[in-house]
């Protein structure tokens, strides 16, 4: 049985969920996933697995500084081992966003890692205005303004497309048959 680490960095909570679907479904295919935050102090060991994924979130425009740093520091067994990536952003609901090359905070994510994920997965979040700050609530609600989306407060709104989930988690699947 493979052994999969779901790597993931969260603030709301959504990426960690995403984590959880694709830790069913990988292993109803046959593996045994175990899940796990990057925080700035957790201690990660790699070599206690075959495979590994690391999702994380976008707020304000970033993935959070720990996740650049986790990736650096073990790129070479993550170049060598089947590794994929995944984003989590508001953007990517629109169907035009979602690929490495139109998601323009994957794509200069990737630009500031040497790591070059042999799978990338953009994934649409879900943004829940009554559970935000006075603040955060009203400065993504200008981003939804801007970007022609939901803006009224007090809805949530969960874009993600589980069918995109699935198919991430199939290919990671047949990477991690073929190693
Ligand atoms: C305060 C705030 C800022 C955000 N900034 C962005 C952004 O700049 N671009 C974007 O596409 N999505 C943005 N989002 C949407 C998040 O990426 C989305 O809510 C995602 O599901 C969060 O995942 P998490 O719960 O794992 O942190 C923002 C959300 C919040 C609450």
């Amino acid at each position: 049985m493979p052994r999969v680490l779901l790597l993931y960095s969260t603030v709301d909570g959504h990426t960690r969920g995403i984590c959880e679907r694709m830790s069913q479904t990988l292993d109803a295919s046959g593996s045994r996933s175990t899940i796990q935050e990057i925080t700035p102090s957790s201690a990660v060991d790699l070599d206690a697995f075959d495979a590994v994924v690391i999702g994380a979130s976008i707020r304000y425009g970033k993935h959070r500084p720990e996740v650049t740093k986790f990736i650096n520091a073990n790129v070479a067994a993550l170049q060598v081992m089947p590794a994929a990536f995944f984003s989590v952003n508001a953007v990517a609901r629109k169907p035009e966003k979602k690929t490495p090359e139109t998601n323009v905070y994957v794509r200069k994510f990737l630009q500031t890692i040497t790591w070059k994920p042999k799978l990338v997965g953009i994934f649409a979040g879900r943004i829940d205005y009554p559970s935000y700050s006075l603040f955060d609530k009203y400065m993504i609600r200008l981003i939804m303004w801007i970007t022609k989306g939901p803006t009224d407060v007090s809805g949530s709104y969960e874009f993600t497309d589980w069918d995109d989930v699935a198919a991430f988690c199939d290919a990671f699947a047949t990477m991690i048959d073929e190693r």
